[in-house]
């Protein structure tokens, strides 16, 4: 699968995101390393800050599959990740990101070029 195929996964599952309070649906796809796409939204609630951003939500999912870090090639997004996703990007070992910057330009990055001096413990 190409990131462009990918990219387009992550927009087509954004149509399921629950986002009634920001109404800002974000979709994310992911593909393993064993050819499988693992797909997310963001999932918010009424208490904002319990929601969940969808490139975490799909990685979580991932890991509920038996995913680890490294395992994981690339994800696609339709918005820019936030900062607390990145951190969560590199953690697992991500080749590459395709996602949709603010401007509606499509690119593919490295985790570690969108944070770059990471934390890691
Ligand atoms: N959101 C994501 O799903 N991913 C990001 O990286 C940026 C933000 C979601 C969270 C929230 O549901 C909505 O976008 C507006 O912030």
């Amino acid at each position: 699968m190409t990131d462009a195929e990918l990219y387009e996964r992550a927009v087509a599952v954004a149509e399921r995101a629950y986002a009634p309070y920001s109404r800002f649906h974000v979709g994310a796809a992911v593909l393993a390393r064993d050819g499988s796409v693992i797909e997310g939204v963001n999932v918010e609630n009424a208490a904002y800050p319990l929601g969940i951003c969808a490139e975490r939500a799909a990685l979580a999912r991932a890991v509920a599959e038996g995913y680890r870090p490294g395992d994981l090639e690339a994800i696609g997004i339709t918005a820019s990740p936030c900062g607390g996703c990145r951190q969560w990007l590199v953690e697992f070992g991500l080749d590459r990101l395709t996602y949709a910057r603010g401007s509606g330009e499509v690119v593919t990055r490295t985790p570690a070029e969108l944070l770059p001096d990471s934390f890691q413990l």
